[in-house]
This record gives C-alpha cells, sequence and structure tokens, in this order.
C-alpha cells in the first residue's frame, strides 16, 4: 500500500496530540505535524505554505479556543476561526488537496431536545461569539468541493486542557466540586476520533470520498455533572460533587443547554463505529 503524506496543523492542540498519539498504528501514514511557530493563522496562510510538493490530506485542528475570551477577543477569533479557513480552503483548491476540518457543537442554540441530536441539517443558531466565527469557517471551508468537515463536541484526552483533564485532576487531589447539570451533551473522546479518521483515510482513496458536512460523536447523551461523577467513579476515589446550574457559573460566553449530535449520517458513510461514551471514558483512563 502507497504510504499517504498527511500534514497537521495546531501541533501542540489537544486534537493534534491524539492524532500524535494513535499515529504508530497506522504505519503506512506518514503524518508530519506543524505548530504555530510553522504556520501562523493570524497572518496570510499563503506564503507560509511553502512546500515543494502538497500532501494527500491536509487536517487542520489549529483554532482559536478560548470560548470566553472570544466574546472580547472579536478580532483574533474571527482572523483564526473564520477568515484562516477561506485562506487554507482556498490553497487546498489550488493544489487539489482535500482537507479535514473540525466544528463545534456551538453552532446550535441547544433550544430544543432535538429527539437523537441535531443533525447535519437541523438549523443554526449560534449564541456565542466563538460559535459564530467557528460556523463562518465551516462555511468557509465547504465551499471547496474536497473538505471534509466534522462538527464535534464536547472533546476530551489526556492532552491539553479540557473537562476531564481538569477534572480528574481535581479529583486525584480530592477536592471538592461543582458541575453544571443544565447542559446536556455527549463527551466525545479524542483518542477515538484521531484513531477513527486515520483508519478511514488508511483505507479510502479521495475519489470515492463524500466529502461535506458530519457530525461526529458518541452514543449517549448526559449532563456535564454526570459526566463528572462518571470520571469518579472510574477513578474510585470519593469527593463530594455538587450540581449546579449554568447561571451559578456566570461564564462570558453563552453555551447551548441541549447540544447531543447524531452522527449516523457519519457512521453509515464512513464506516465509523458506533462507540459508547463510558466505554471510551473507561479507555482513556487505561490510556
Ligand atoms: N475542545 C472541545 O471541546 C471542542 C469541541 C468542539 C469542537 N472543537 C474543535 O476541535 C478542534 C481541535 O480542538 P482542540 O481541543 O484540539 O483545541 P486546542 O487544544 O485549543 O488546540 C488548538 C490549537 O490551535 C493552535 N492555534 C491557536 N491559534 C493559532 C494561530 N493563530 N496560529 C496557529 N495555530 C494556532 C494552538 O496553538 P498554541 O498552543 O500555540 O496556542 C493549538 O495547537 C478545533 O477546531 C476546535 O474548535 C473542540
Amino acid at each position: 500500500m502507497r504510504l499517504k503524506k498527511i500534514y497537521i496543523l495546531g501541533e501542540s492542540g489537544q486534537l493534534a496530540s491524539c492524532f500524535a498519539s494513535v499515529k504508530r498504528e497506522f504505519p503506512n501514514l506518514d503524518l508530519q505535524f506543524f505548530g504555530r511557530d510553522q504556520i501562523d493563522f493570524e497572518r496570510p496562510l499563503d506564503p507560509q505554505f511553502n512546500w515543494n510538493l502538497p500532501p494527500d490530506w491536509i487536517i487542520n485542528t489549529a483554532a482559536y479556543t478560548a470560548v470566553d475570551l472570544a466574546e472580547t477577543e472579536h478580532e483574533l477569533n474571527w482572523r483564526v476561526n473564520a477568515e484562516a479557513l477561506l485562506e487554507l480552503s482556498n490553497w487546498c483548491e489550488k493544489h487539489n488537496t482535500p482537507l479535514i476540518h473540525f466544528s463545534t457543537d456551538y453552532v446550535f442554540d441547544g433550544e430544543n431536545q432535538v429527539p437523537g441530536g441535531y443533525t447535519e441539517v437541523s438549523a443554526v443558531n449560534p449564541q456565542c461569539e466563538y460559535g459564530r466565527a467557528k460556523l463562518q469557517g465551516e462555511m468557509h471551508a465547504s465551499r471547496y468541493a474536497k473538505a471534509l468537515i466534522f462538527r464535534i463536541a464536547w472533546l476530551y484526552s489526556q492532552f491539553g486542557k479540557n473537562f476531564y483533564s481538569t477534572i480528574s485532576t481535581k479529583i486525584k487531589a480530592g477536592e471538592n466540586l461543582c458541575v453544571v447539570n443544565d447542559q446536556l451533551g455527549c463527551p466525545t473522546s479524542g483518542m477515538a476520533l484521531a484513531y477513527d479518521i486515520l483508519d478511514f483515510i488508511r483505507q479510502t482513496e479521495v475519489d470515492d470520498v463524500e466529502f461535506g458536512l458530519y457530525h461526529y460523536s458518541h452514543e449517549g447523551k448526559i449532563s456535564w455533572y454526570d459526566f463528572a461523577v462518571a470520571i469518579q467513579e472510574e477513578l474510585k476515589c470519593e469527593v463530594e460533587i455538587e450540581s449546579i446550574s449554568s447561571d451559578q457559573l456566570k461564564m462570558a460566553a453563552k453555551r447551548p443547554k441541549f447540544s447531543a449530535l447524531n452522527s449516523n449520517l457519519a457512521e453509515q458513510i464512513f464506516q465509523f463505529p458506533n462507540r459508547e461514551w463510558r466505554r471510551e471514558l473507561q479507555d482513556i483512563i487505561r490510556e
């Protein structure tokens, strides 16, 4: 089988670290990582892509992810999450390079509990600046016919700063916690996501890919409070976890109260395995 070259942008981030961690399982994929020091999304991208040969795929994990700060760091959020995506997809189009990009559940308002979760055709209505810029970014990317955009939600892993890493550190330190109980969604393992995407690239020819927008999620629907309790149970540590409402936290950015994503379409098209959130949490804890 031919060695496929994949360039991953956003090297130091959580999801890129997951790709780096699972790459040993894909000897036929040559993954190369690029950080902000090589490709800075705040500057025009085209002159920074000085590669002699384009890769077989580009996977973009770089993003401005400070959801609350985005309410005030308007320019930076829109530059990195929206405008840069237009330049990135234009470059990919010019060099006929397929692109994978990630968007977010924050494109939805979460006002209604959609049975089965939001689908790819559900109406979007972001309630925060991060969600608005990410929506514009996915719209820019989707203008390119060879772009695959995966909306993901509640991403966590053993890498970087995320809900799981913060909560598990506190639980292990014996700290009592207050966690919101009025936002419902599904935690998504970055390791499972990275594995499923590389496995799909490994076995698929570009001409056979059904490009477009998809939801990627695990099976289940829980609150952040439920997730914290599950982490505690799996770690077998005893701390008190108090359930509170989002209003008590006074976050700058409004989050959707419901953001479960329906990933049936992606599972059908890409043969992604149907993964249950609790099993994935157990896997991450075992890692
Ligand atoms: N985390 C979640 O819960 C979640 C949920 C839904 C969707 N997503 C999406 O999933 C993707 C991956 O998220 P993640 O959790 O891996 O994010 P992350 O850990 O915050 O990583 C983001 C990466 O982007 C890089 N970056 C930021 N500004 C940059 C710039 N100006 N130029 C170049 N690189 C820059 C960061 O580099 P530095 O380290 O140098 O800042 C970092 O490597 C993103 O598209 C995010 O929007 C995440």
